[in-house]
């Protein structure tokens, strides 16, 4: 088995390699028909099973043709993060171990990494230093973790025990958002029984920012779920104005910032997400702006006793005690990927002063295409919303017209961005967060955009 593990490696690892030698000079975008057969996929049989070698052939030819080519700088789509190296090979490495990070028992070396990492990620966004951070799949687990954790410990505060009794006859609690709040953040209220209908909806600005004045207090306990970095426009609710209002014995502020959050790394950005540091919990990403590999999201809270009473399991065969650092009693699951590995790679490789300048520069050349593609089209390009973090939004005339030259512009090759509906207009969502991107790829992209705006 050895033998043929080492020799299928070698296989995968080369037509890794050969992908990514392509990955800055392919097409980005949707794979050509005539290249990407997925037939051949669907010519392997589960019963007549099929040699490694084989196996692995098929694969690298399906990625070649068919993987988005997302990490090469051009590709401006969703929230979507490339990879850096150090993370790209150290989940390689994290792959050939195989270990289950669950509990340190288990895993000594994804242990000693995790709790390394975890502090790191609390010191390098600028939380509480007592603060506890964990790891999972995605913002939306750690955002649901956050939910669950806030509301446990709202209703302990009026003596009701969500573990021990549930939620049937609880004391009601306020549960407020923005009317901007990210669908993430409402999948993760809704899944934590707190009722869809029930949240407080309160109005944005027109850059997506909760308006404090509008938020509606009672005399109820209150579970806030702010945002850092809207995920259309950047922007951040005003997290100061916010929680000056709240009776903080009676509430729970979560913020979402599955990439937002990153500006409080950076320096010349942190103002954006001024007073974040306030809130009790927070979600954030690694496979966003720290581009390390899907999947790895993060979360962090203030309060360890917390989070642990609501995530702790106990069972007579896992060895782990109340007070030790065991990533199933911080989280949702219980194995797991080590997904700090690759956290500690890019950390330990950037330093404090590489993750501040990467977000830097992503957000200078975010502000940059929106300078150049306005004094370009003489302002026929709108720029919906000022440009702050990483996210630019323009518009191109009426909505057709924007959705044209969206889909121009995928069928370019040249990047790829997507579409969205903001404040009731189509507009063309442009992210950067690719820590690879270079000027160069802005000016292929400008140039992409504006072909595409005069046809
Ligand atoms: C603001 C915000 N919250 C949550 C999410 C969901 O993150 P994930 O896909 O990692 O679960 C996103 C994804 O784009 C986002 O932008």
């Amino acid at each position: 088995m050895t033998d043929e593990k080492i020799r299928v490696l070698r296989g995968a690892v080369a037509a890794a390699i050969a992908y990514i030698e392509t990955e800055r000079t392919a097409p980005v975008g949707p794979p050509n028909p005539d290249a990407f057969d997925a037939s051949l996929l669907a010519s392997f049989s589960m019963d007549s099973p099929a040699d490694p070698d084989a196996v692995v052939a098929a694969l690298a030819a399906a990625g070649e043709a068919g993987a988005m080519r997302s990490t090469g700088g051009r590709y401006f789509g969703f929230v979507n993060g490339g990879v850096t190296p150090a993370a790209l090979a150290s989940s390689v490495l994290t792959s050939a171990w195989d270990q289950n990070a669950a509990l340190a028992p288990m895993s000594p070396v994804s242990a000693a990494i995790d709790e390394v990492a975890a502090r790191w990620i609390v010191d390098v966004l600028g939380l509480p230093e007592q603060s506890v951070a964990s790891f999972c799949a995605g913002a939306t687990v750690a955002n649901l973790t956050g939910v669950i954790a806030a509301r446990d410990a709202l209703l302990a505060r009026l003596g009701w025990d969500v573990q021990a009794d549930g939620l049937f006859g609880a004391p009601p609690i306020d549960v407020i958002t923005s009317a901007e709040a990210h669908v993430s953040a409402l999948k993760a209220i809704r899944l934590a029984g707190l009722g869809a209908s029930r949240v407080q909806e309160v109005p944005t600005d027109a850059c997506g920012r909760l308006r404090p004045e509008l938020m509606e207090l009672s005399d109820r306990p209150a579970l806030l779920v702010l945002q850092a970095g809207n995920v259309n426009t950047g922007h951040s609710d005003p997290f100061d104005a916010i929680i000056d209002r709240l009776d903080r014995e009676k509430s729970w502020v979560h913020v979402d910032g599955a990439f937002g959050l990153w500006a409080n790394a950076a320096p010349e950005r942190r103002v954006h997400v001024k007073g974040v540091e306030r809130a009790d919990s927070w979600a954030t990403d690694g496979h966003k702006w720290l581009n390390t590999p899907y999947d790895c999201g993060v979360f962090i809270c203030s309060d360890s006793r917390a989070l642990r009473s609501s995530m702790q399991m106990d069972a007579s065969y896992v060895p782990t005690g109340a007070e030790e650092r065991s990533l199933m009693n911080l989280g949702i699951q219980m194995s797991q990927a080590a997904r700090a590995v690759p956290v500690w790679a890019v950390l330990a490789t950037e330093g404090r002063a590489g993750v501040a300048a990467a977000i830097e520069r992503c957000c200078a050349l975010a502000e940059q295409a929106a300078a150049r593609l306005t004094e370009a089209s003489g302002g026929s390009i709108e720029v919906l919303a000022p440009v702050v973090l990483n996210q630019a939004l323009f518009a191109f005339g009426d909505d057709a017209r924007t959705d044209a030259v969206i889909e121009a512009v995928q069928a370019s090759g040249e990047c790829w961005v997507g579409g969205t509906t903001w404040q009731g207009r189509r507009a063309m969502r442009f992210s950067v967060s690719d820590v690879s991107t270079t000027e160069d790829d802005i000016d292929r992209a400008i140039g992409a955009v504006l072909r595409a705006a005069q046809t």
